[in-house]
């Protein structure tokens, strides 16, 4: 169904790469629910190259966790050159480079969307990807750094000349960071500009927006990111709708604990607890969107440092 140089994927929803949210619990909790390809978290380029510790760990993938994309962020060739030596180590299935990322700690540096600024430099940091690479290289970008500089057609244009096997368009600029809407007018100018699958990206929060990013530009795939944050059925949701068009029932309030508990072993079990309880807080707020009275419950969460008081409150839902 979508092809991505030698990597064949029968599904064409794909989870997207989101800091700090897919590590590897996560990801193996929406695949468990019907996500095919996912993708790490962002990793520095130059961290991995000297082995920092935090950036080993994202690399971290376990039976059952593939396809799996590796999405590095960077500038400096020495450094991704290194970084590419360093995961070639590692099994995975799709080499993205990020010219995306619009937090000013990153594009301060000339990295993530700040080189939709430089297309000459960002077309030899993709070359040497593609050189270097044993895996397919893709490159995910935005429509443009802002409003007046929308470029995302020419730089889809580079980044096929550079060898990569596909684009990822989040369809808007940089200074739009996650606001205003998604422009599908963007992604459907990439799209006619290049002959690799084109992967429409944002605002695909419901299983009708998924299928109006399809209609409305054309694109071969989607990312799934937000709308699948507290919830991992979004992958089966929009699958059905594309299929029939029938929207799926929303899991039990039974169906919706278990997952939240299920998810918590598996990071407590992956994290330790001392790690992992502060970082679910947030997917709790999530998996609880909508719920009745659950307000004093959230606060709860927030507060819980440990598995059995996190499981406690969990219960109460
Ligand atoms: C919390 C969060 C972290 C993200 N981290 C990354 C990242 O590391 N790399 C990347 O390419 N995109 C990242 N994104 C962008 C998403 O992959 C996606 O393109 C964007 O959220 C638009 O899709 P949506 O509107 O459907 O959420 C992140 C998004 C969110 C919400």
């Amino acid at each position: 169904m979508l092809t991505i140089g030698k990597l064949k994927l029968k599904s064409n929803l794909i989870l997207a790469p989101m800091a700090g949210i897919t590590d590897l619990p996560y990801r193996m909790l929406n695949r468990k629910f019907g996500a095919e390809l996912a993708f790490t978290e962002m990793v520095n380029a130059r961290s991995l190259s000297y082995s920092n510790v935090k950036a080993l760990e994202m690399l971290g993938s376990a039976k059952g966790d593939r396809p799996l994309g590796i999405q590095l962020v960077g500038n400096e060739p020495e450094y991704l050159n290194r970084a590419i030596e360093k995961l070639h180590k590692y099994k995975f299935d799709i080499l993205d480079f990020n010219a995306a990322c619009p937090e000013r700690k990153v594009t301060a540096k000339g990295e993530g969307a700040a080189l939709l600024k430089d297309l000459g430099k960002l077309k030899r940091l993709l070359k040497i990807m593609v050189r270097e690479s044993r895996w397919p290289v893709t490159v995910k970008i935005r429509a443009g750094w802002e409003k007046n500089s929308v470029n995302a057609r020419e730089t889809a244009v580079v980044a096929e000349d550079a060898g990569v096997s596909a684009i990822f368009i989040h369809g808007r600029t940089r200074n739009q960071l996650y606001s205003g809407s998604v422009d599908y007018g963007v992604i459907k100018s990439v799209k006619d500009a290049v002959k690799v699958p084109v992967i429409g990206s944002g605002d695909v929060l419901s299983a009708q927006l998924a299928k109006k990013m399809f209609d409305e530009t054309g694109c071969d795939g989607i990312l799934l990111a937000r709308g699948a944050l507290g919830n991992p059925w979004f992958f089966r949701e929009v699958e059905t709708y594309l299929e029939d068009g029938t929207i799926q029932e929303r899991p039990s309030k039974e169906t919706v604990v278990k997952t939240i508990k299920y998810h918590l072993n598996s990071s407590v079990k992956c994290f330790g607890a001392k790690r992992a309880i502060p970082a679910f807080r947030k997917f709790f707020c999530w998996y609880t969107k909508g719920l009745n009275n659950v307000r004093p419950l959230r606060v709860a969460a927030c507060a819980a440092e440990t598995k059995k008081e996190m499981l406690e409150i969990i219960s109460k839902i």
